[in-house]
């Protein structure tokens, strides 16, 4: 059986990781051998088999011997291992969460329901190295990957509403104290009918506006405001969430023509669903059942939501999305534009699709 080491599995990816192995029995066809940067020598989870011991996740012998390793533990870990362990000439399967090694001409960005020939002739060519690719990326991909892999997108731009959790743990938490801060703040004032809206809204603004309000994780208000900067600058005006779009969207497809891809990320006070409404101009002027087909028919996961006032509210939504593996695409249009300018919006779970599931699959196509 493969060996394959488990790193960051505590971590929130890492926990999705492990529930999502679990319910699909990926355990069942590897020998896992968990690594901690913290206590080696604890107890392992039971899936590593009776008396199972944590590896330290720096020994770069024990790391040596596995035949795989799988990281969900960070950029800084990535960056202090990975060049080390293959120096040493380590030649296993490194499968990886963070963005450190993605666009480096030897990682494929994984996302095999919309880049398998990519990662099966990487394999062939002896590939070693597969990376998750960004959540917004990979989830607009999932989406919409029927259009862009049908050569129909001339170009598009993403608008997005991503969710806390692509900031990770603690910024979700920090999001809902900031809504119990807001609400605690006109409580009263909320329970009594008579009491006036406007007065309630300059008392929450007060509130948002207070230096008191916990914001050490995101730097502003998200509860009851937006931030619209995700990453560090870029010195072309962009963040870098809005650079990956386009670089990593191409790195995945592996086309021979580099398609247009810009847009604004935006952080909203979504729990773990992010969002994204789209402009497409398509290089055919197909009619909208044989674009919806095209969509729906791309992956098992995608699922397109009639472009209906209640079906949009109901079922296009991170309330109806989270926590599963389904990824939503509505408000399917023609735009004012012209006939080749298609909308759209979708929405996917950020730690499924986004983080978790793509690494999970290339694991077992390492693995049979
Ligand atoms: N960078 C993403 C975000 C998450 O901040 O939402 C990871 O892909």
């Amino acid at each position: 059986m493969m060996q394959v080491g488990l790193i960051g599995w505590r971590g929130m990816v890492g926990s999705v990781l492990m529930q999502r192995m679990q319910a699909e029995g990926d355990f069942e066809h590897i020998a896992p051998q968990f690594f901690t940067t913290s206590a080696p020598g604890a107890a392992a989870p039971p899936q590593a088999g009776p008396g199972a011991r944590l590896a330290d996740a720096y020994d770069l012998a024990r790391l040596g011997e596995m035949d795989a390793i799988l990281t969900c533990q960070g950029g800084d870990y990535t960056s202090e291992v990975y060049p080390r362990l293959r120096q040493a000439g380590w030649n296993g399967h490194w499968i990886d969460a963070a963005s450190t090694l993605r666009m480096r001409d030897d990682a494929v960005i994984v996302l095999d329901p919309v880049n398998r020939e990519v990662i099966d002739a990487r394999l062939a060519a002896g590939g070693r190295t597969w990376v998750g690719g960004n959540c917004t990326v990979s989830l607009m991909l999932m989406a919409l990957g029927g259009l862009f892999r049908a050569g129909l997108v001339e170009w598009a731009t993403a608008m997005t509403y991503q969710a806390a959790s692509g900031a990770g743990a603690q910024n979700m938490r920090e999001l809902i104290t900031q809504m119990g801060v807001l609400h605690a703040s006109v409580a009263d004032a909320l329970a009594d009918p008579a009491s006036a809206i406007l007065d309630i809204d300059a008392q929450v603004t007060q509130a948002l506006r207070d230096p008191s309000l916990p914001t050490a994780q995101f730097g502003a208000p998200l509860a009851g405001s937006l931030i619209p900067w995700i990453d560090k600058e870029m010195e072309n005006g962009q963040s870098r969430e809005e650079w990956k779009g386009q670089a990593e969207t191409n790195k995945i497809l592996a086309g021979e023509q580099v398609i247009p891809i810009d847009g604004i990320c935006v952080r909203v006070g979504s729990m773990r669903c992010h969002s994204q409404a789209l402009t497409m101009k398509l290089s055919d002027d197909l009619a909208l059942d044989e674009i919806e087909a095209i969509i729906a028919g791309a992956n098992d996961w995608v699922r397109v939501v009639p472009n209906r006032r209640d079906d949009s509210m109901q079922g296009l939504t991170p309330a109806a999305v989270s926590g599963t593996l389904d990824v939503v695409v509505g408000r399917l249009r023609k735009l004012n534009m012209g006939s080749r300018y298609l909308g759209a919006f979708t929405c996917g779970d950020q730690l499924l699709w986004g983080a978790a599931e793509p690494l999970r699959r290339i694991l077992r196509i390492l693995v049979e």
